[in-house]
C-alpha cells in the first residue's frame, strides 16, 4: 500500500497510453492521475481518474479499503481528466455521497447527465467535513483553473490537496530526468498560466495554513522541501522573472533568419549573458517556448515576413502568449523580407495587448540573408538586450 501518511493512502494510476494530454500536450514521460483515500471513522476518497483507468483505479481503492466502504467521494475538480469515474464509484458504493461545489455539480450534470441531487453534499469557502480523527477544510479555488475548483485542508496530517496546482507532466513510475520544475512549469503555464491572480489568491489563503505535504492532482505528492516549490509558484503566478538571461525564438525558411539567431546567441554570450535560449518555433514543442518566454526576463523574436504578415508558427506563439496573458518583459525584433519586410510591425501588433512589454529600440531588418549593416545590428541588439 502506498501511504502518503498514516491514513492517507495514494491510489491514483499512470498512462502510458496518451497521444495529447487535454488534447495539446505531449507527456513523453506519459501522465498520472492521482486519486487518494483518507481511512479515518469515516472514508474519504479524493477524485477519481481519466475515464480509461476507471478499472485499476477501483482496484487500488479496494485494496486500501481492506473490506471497509468508502462514505465520501470529494470532487475537486470536473475536467474528466478527474472526473469521469464518478458514476462508477458511486454504482459500486451505492452509500457514497459526492462532495463538490456548487458550480461542479452543475458541470456534473451537463458532462454526465447525472448529479446525485439525493445523494450530495454541496460545500463552498470554509466548509468542515469531520471524518473523526481528520477534519477537512474546503477552500475556493475558482479558475485554477475551471470555476468549480475546490481545494481540501486536513488539517489533522497538515495536508493540502491541490487539485490541478503544484501538479506537473509526466507519470509517476517514470523518473522524470530534468526534476520537477521543468515538466512542473510547463504543465503551470500551458494550463494555468493565464490565471496567475486567482492562483496567487489561493496561495495567499494557502499561507496561513501549515502545510506539510502537498497532495495535487498530477506528478507526485510534494513532501520535502516545500519552501523550494512554493517559492517557483509564486514566481509564476506573479509573472516574474525566474531565470536571468534571454530566449531566443524565431523561425526560418532557408536559414537566413537561423543564421541571424546565431550570429546573436553568440553576441550575447560574449558580453556575458547568463543564458541563451533559443527555441525553433516550427520544430520545438509550442508549449515549452511558451514556458521559456515566461521563465526568461528578456525574450527575442525573429520571423519571415510571409503573405504580407509574419510566419504562421510565430503567429500561433504570439497569440499564444497573449491569449496566456504573458506580460512585462522586454522585447528584440528581428525580421526578415525578401521585397517588403513587415514581419516586425506584424509581432508588435500581436503583443500589444500585453501588459507592461518594453521593445528595444534597436531592430534587425534582413533583406533575405545577412549584410554587414545587419552584424551590426545584431551587435547593437545584443547589448541593449543586456542592458
Ligand atoms: Fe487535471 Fe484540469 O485537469
Amino acid at each position: 500500500m502506498n501511504h502518503v501518511t498514516k491514513d492517507i493512502c495514494y491510489i491514483g494510476v499512470n498512462d502510458h497510453d496518451l497521444d495529447l494530454f487535454e488534447g495539446q500536450y505531449i507527456v513523453p514521460l506519459g501522465m498520472a492521475y492521482n486519486s487518494y483515500v483518507i481511512l479515518d471513522q469515516k472514508i474519504a476518497v479524493m477524485d477519481s481518474v481519466d475515464r480509461r483507468f476507471g478499472e485499476p483505479w477501483l482496484k487500488n481503492l479496494e485494496e486500501a479499503l481492506s473490506g471497509r466502504t468508502p462514505d465520501y467521494l470529494i470532487v475537486q475538480h470536473m475536467e474528466p481528466d478527474h472526473s469521469a469515474n464518478i458514476a462508477l464509484f458511486m454504482e459500486k458504493y451505492p452509500a457514497a455521497v459526492v462532495v463538490s461545489s456548487a458550480k461542479a455539480f452543475t458541470m456534473m450534470k451537463n458532462f454526465y447527465g447525472e448529479d446525485f441531487a439525493d445523494r450530495r453534499l454541496v460545500v463552498a469557502e470554509g466548509a468542515e467535513l469531520s471524518l473523526g480523527a481528520h477534519t477537512l477544510q474546503f477552500i475556493g479555488a475558482p479558475m485554477v483553473h475551471w470555476p468549480e475548483v475546490i481545494m481540501t485542508y486536513d488539517r489533522a496530517d497538515r495536508v493540502l490537496f491541490s487539485a490541478d496546482a503544484f501538479g506537473k507532466f509526466g507519470a509517476l513510475d517514470t523518473e522524470d530526468p530534468e526534476g520537477w520544475a521543468c515538466e512542473a512549469r510547463r504543465y503551470y503555464f500551458g494550463i494555468v498560466g493565464k490565471y496567475g491572480a486567482q492562483a496567487q489568491a489561493v496561495l495567499k489563503k494557502a499561507s496561513a495554513l501549515d502545510i506539510q505535504v502537498i497532495c495535487p492532482l498530477h506528478g507526485p505528492v510534494l513532501q520535502e522541501n516545500l519552501p523550494y516549490y512554493l517559492n517557483l509558484y509564486n514566481t509564476w503566478t506573479t509573472y516574474g522573472v525566474e531565470t536571468e538571461g534571454v530566449a531566443v525564438f524565431y523561425t526560418s525558411v532557408y536559414g537566413n533568419t537561423e543564421k541571424a539567431v546565431h550570429l546573436l546567441e553568440e553576441k550575447l554570450k560574449e558580453k556575458g549573458c547568463p543564458k541563451v535560449a533559443v527555441s525553433d518555433l516550427a520544430r520545438d514543442d509550442m508549449a515549452e517556448c511558451v514556458e521559456d518566454a515566461f521563465r526568461y526576463g528578456k525574450i527575442v523574436l525573429a520571423t519571415t515576413t510571409y503573405n504580407a504578415d509574419i510566419f504562421p508558427f510565430m503567429r500561433t506563439f504570439l497569440e499564444t502568449l497573449a491569449e496566456h496573458g504573458w506580460r512585462g518583459r522586454k522585447v528584440g525584433l528581428m525580421e526578415n523580407g525578401s521585397w517588403a519586410p513587415t514581419a516586425a510591425k506584424g509581432m508588435k501588433a500581436l503583443l500589444e495587448g500585453c501588459k507592461d512589454t518594453a521593445f528595444a529600440e534597436t531592430q534587425v531588418r534582413i533583406l533575405s540573408s545577412l549584410s554587414e549593416e545587419n552584424k551590426a545590428q545584431i551587435e547593437a541588439l545584443a547589448e541593449e538586450m543586456l542592458r
